[in-house]
């Protein structure tokens, strides 16, 4: 099953993706998570996105649409695949559908995660992830079991996104709204959208992404 998880900037895309990873054998592609790995190696791409992404501006279609092809050239899902953080504008969406037609492939669910602004703040601001292996973690929401180590890898350190702050959030939300929310109505007309309550905790989320896919 291919499916996209759409919704703003802390909507829980990458939580629920993760677990779905996890449980479901299926394969998450985050642009967002690509284009992170290619600043941390430093390539001459990672180092031309980086400053657009720490103001939380949209990297240029191109770029992520050939993110996304190679993926989708390369890597084998059993599960399917996720698509986390794209389509992000309709130029993306419309590629999306040519490159699965090409790969034989289809698009059986977009999940629109529905959140209010309010609660994105403090899901962002409090947001962290371990150092070594990249779980997810929230100062409040879920927390490791052991303070200070991650309940995956046993790892001790933990990073903050430098696009994490309210500054950078404000931005992110207007290209949410501008550029991303129009995908909403796409899908919609096109018979695969399906809403849910992304204000929920985790485990509702979770149990409400499954009965959509279900
Ligand atoms: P990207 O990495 O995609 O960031 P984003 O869309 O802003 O989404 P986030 O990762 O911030 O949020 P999320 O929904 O995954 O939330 P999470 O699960 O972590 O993109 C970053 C940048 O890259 C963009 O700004 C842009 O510059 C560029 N980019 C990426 N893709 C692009 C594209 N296609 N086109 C152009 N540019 C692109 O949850 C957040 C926190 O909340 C966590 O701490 C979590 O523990 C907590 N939490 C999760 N669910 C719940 C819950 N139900 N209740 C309480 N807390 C919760």
């Amino acid at each position: 099953m291919n499916i996209i998880l759409l919704g703003p900037p802390g909507a829980g895309k990458g939580t629920q993706a993760a677990m779905l990873v996890d449980e479901r054998n299926m394969v998450q592609l985050s642009t967002g998570d690509m284009l992170r790995a290619a600043r941390t190696s430093g390539t001459e791409m990672g180092k031309m996105v980086a400053g657009v992404m720490d103001r939380g501006e949209l990297v240029t279609d191109e770029i992520v649409i050939g993110l996304i092809r190679e993926q989708l050239e390369t890597a084998t899902a059993d599960g399917g695949f996720i698509f986390d953080g794209f389509p992000r504008t309709l130029a993306q969406a419309d590629a999306l559908n040519d490159l699965l037609d090409s790969e034989g492939q289809t698009l059986d669910a977009v999940i629109e995660m529905r959140v209010d602004d309010a609660a994105l703040v403090s899901r962002i601001t409090g947001r962290y992830t371990c150092a070594n292996c990249g779980a997810g973690y929230h100062d409040t929401a879920k927390k490791p079991a052991k303070e200070g180590v991650c309940d995956k890898c046993g790892g001790t350190e933990f990073n903050r996104r430098a696009d994490d702050n309210e500054e950078s959030l404000k931005t992110r939300l207007m290209a949410y709204y501008k550029d991303t929310s129009p995908l909403i109505g796409y899908y919609y007309a096109k018979g695969q959208l399906q809403s849910i309550d992304g204000l929920a905790p985790i485990d509702q989320v979770k149990a409400s992404i499954a009965g959509a896919m279900d």
